[in-house]
């Protein structure tokens, strides 16, 4: 007969069912007692560690010593961590797209924080769509949960130049596309762009997930930026261990945590960085597990009264170790403090205003602005609105050229991303700079899954020409490290008939930022035409199977955060 256990925490709870409790715990723990743990070990609450090293994914590349500092912060504050593995998605390794599996991660991460014995768990993540995924699943599990993210990579040197992946990236090939670069060059900065362990280096979307981790108060405060090498990351690391065995003892579920009130804040974080676009999708789709709507007219009205303050890449200067020397997210919430909401919850069982009281107030000015002389007074993304994106779309004005504003232009479109790569470099293609590329058929529902595509190539006769900026719409994505005058996330997408899928090659569009409007100037009754065509040529939708199949029944458009329906909260 099994001796009496506490059946409250630990290695008890969730049993599997044998129909006999008692037996359920003998049996897990002798298995348990298999891997060399003694029963004072066993008898310790549990912090599970959502694992994400893989040999495909860079910018994890240190997570064996994170979980290493992550244990021992564990351990010395008396409970047992126990790491299991969930997919890990590396950005540049996933075909189509990682987003395309950024819901699988998150119902992998769910179900195993459910599924297993654990008391608290440690999210440990870091490339783009991983942090996401994992706030997604701890939140619809429910269980006391932290987060620890990678950290940034640090900058190389291309002779005189700093390179970060992975706006250096971009800005080379656009000048290897342009002839002033040749392939020796771009031979020798591939291997230059990236160099440590880490995320990218500049303001993208893991980072700035990263920081709205910190600013939804899922992540202790300071450590969104420090840098992936730095030992202060091992600190953070243990510190977040020792802070999950607390959270063990006394829960704070991340309902407590992500409410509507810090996802306020959290959007107020991503408009001062100047933020990845991506990141309204992903804040989009984790409060939406929550049942917190995020409607883009809020986006608009906080943008209204956001400033931008962060002098960061791919939007002004400097790079994530700039920001974490600068004073970090620290610095940039004591800014907004007049703005935001301070009664929020943390992870440390603290408000957001107690974090304040604690903290040293050290701030570089060269590269986080005060709110009195911001780098911007608006917001870095707004959304749009109009007969071409009835439910939204989503501009990144910070990164974009502003002459390109208030603009009327002839639409050049590409009916794919197949047609794009077909005929972008076409000597023959009919263009100038003043037209509009739109790309059509790159939403959440097409078969490519909404890649980060959006960021049209400049057709390379014009940009030969020296054209470096152009107004391009699509239903696609772009990588956070990405700049240009780039309308996206249009919603409903052409891939469901949205206004998008209608336009031809010779329409009129309107853009106008300062209107919040983005408008296809064609006559209703040629519209209704065009429809009724589009339905009728419409070819056979082939059959799909498995996970890509769920994936097309089930995902949100843009605006809803490319979530799976069923897995959104019930309300
Ligand atoms: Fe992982 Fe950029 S490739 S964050």
């Amino acid at each position: 007969m099994a001796k009496k256990k506490d059946k409250t925490q630990g290695l008890a709870l969730g049993l599997t069912n044998y129909g006999d409790t008692d037996f359920s715990i003998y049996l897990r723990k002798s298995f348990a007692k298999s891997m060399g743990y003694s029963d004072e070990m066993l008898a310790k609450p549990i912090v599970g560690i959502a694992y994400t090293a893989s040999g495909f994914n860079n910018c994890h590349r240190h997570f064996p010593e994170m979980l290493d500092a992550v244990k021992r912060g564990v351990l010395a504050a008396g409970a047992l961590p126990l790491e299991f593995p969930t997919i890990s998605l590396g950005e540049v390794f996933l075909s189509p797209t990682s987003l395309k599996f950024r819901n699988l991660m998150s119902m992998d991460t769910e179900e195993m924080i459910r599924a297993q014995p654990m008391d608290a768990v440690v999210l440990l993540g870091g490339c783009d769509k991983t942090v996401p995924a994992q706030l997604m699943g701890a939140a619809s599990a429910n269980k006391p949960a932290i987060q620890i993210v990678a950290g940034p990579m640090m900058t190389s040197r291309h002779g005189e130049e700093r390179l970060g992946a992975c706006t250096d990236c971009r800005r080379f090939w656009g000048r290897y596309r342009a002839g002033e670069v040749d392939e020796r060059e771009i031979n020798e900065i591939e291997g230059r762009l990236a160099t440590t362990a880490g995320t990218c280096a500049v303001m993208g979307t893991a980072s700035t997930m990263a920081c709205i981790a910190e600013a939804l108060g899922m992540s202790l405060p300071g450590t969104a930026a420090i840098p992936a090498v730095h030992a202060d990351r091992l600190r953070a690391a243990e510190a977040t261990g020792a802070v999950a065995v607390r959270l063990a003892a006394k829960p704070i579920t991340p309902n407590r945590i992500i409410t509507r009130a810090s996802v306020e804040n959290a959007l107020r974080i991503l408009l001062a960085l100047g933020g990845s676009t991506n990141a309204i999708i992903h804040l989009t789709a984790i409060a939406g597990r929550l049942g917190i709507d995020i409607p883009l007219t809020w986006l608009n009205e906080l943008s209204d009264t956001t400033p931008v303050l962060v002098n960061l890449k791919p939007v002004g200067t400097h790079y994530m170790e700039d920001f974490f020397a600068a004073g970090g997210l620290g610095a940039v919430l004591r800014e907004l403090k007049p703005k935001l909401n301070l009664d929020c919850l943390t992870v440390t069982g603290q408000t957001l205003g107690e974090r304040f009281e604690s903290e040293p107030g050290y701030v570089d000015r060269t590269v986080i602005a005060s709110i009195a002389e911001p780098l911007e007074s608006e917001g870095g993304l707004v959304a749009l609105f109009g007969s071409l994106a009835p439910e939204g779309a989503i501009l990144k004005r910070s990164a974009a050229d502003k002459s390109l504003f208030e603009k009327e232009g002839r639409a050049v479109v590409f009916s794919s991303l197949d047609d794009l790569a077909t005929r972008i470099d076409d000597p023959d293609l009919d263009i100038s700079a003043e037209d509009f590329l739109v790309l059509q058929n790159a939403g959440p529902k097409s078969p490519s899954g909404m890649p980060e595509a959006g960021y049209l190539p400049i057709p390379k006769k014009l940009a030969a020409q020296g054209i470096k900026d152009m107004v391009r719409i699509s239903d696609a994505r772009m990588s956070g490290t990405a700049f240009g005058t780039i309308v996206l996330h249009v919603s409903p997408e052409a891939a469901i008939g949205g206004p998008l899928s209608l336009v031809h090659t010779g329409d009129r569009i309107r853009l106008s930022v300062k209107n919040r409007r983005i408008d296809l100037l064609a006559d209703d009754r040629e519209l209704e035409r065009r429809r009724d065509q589009r339905q009728k040529d419409c070819p056979d939708v082939p059959v799909r199977r498995g996970y890509d199949r769920l994936y097309a029944e089930q995902v949100l458009q843009a605006n809803e955060g490319c979530d799976f329906a069923f897995l959104k909260a019930v309300t």
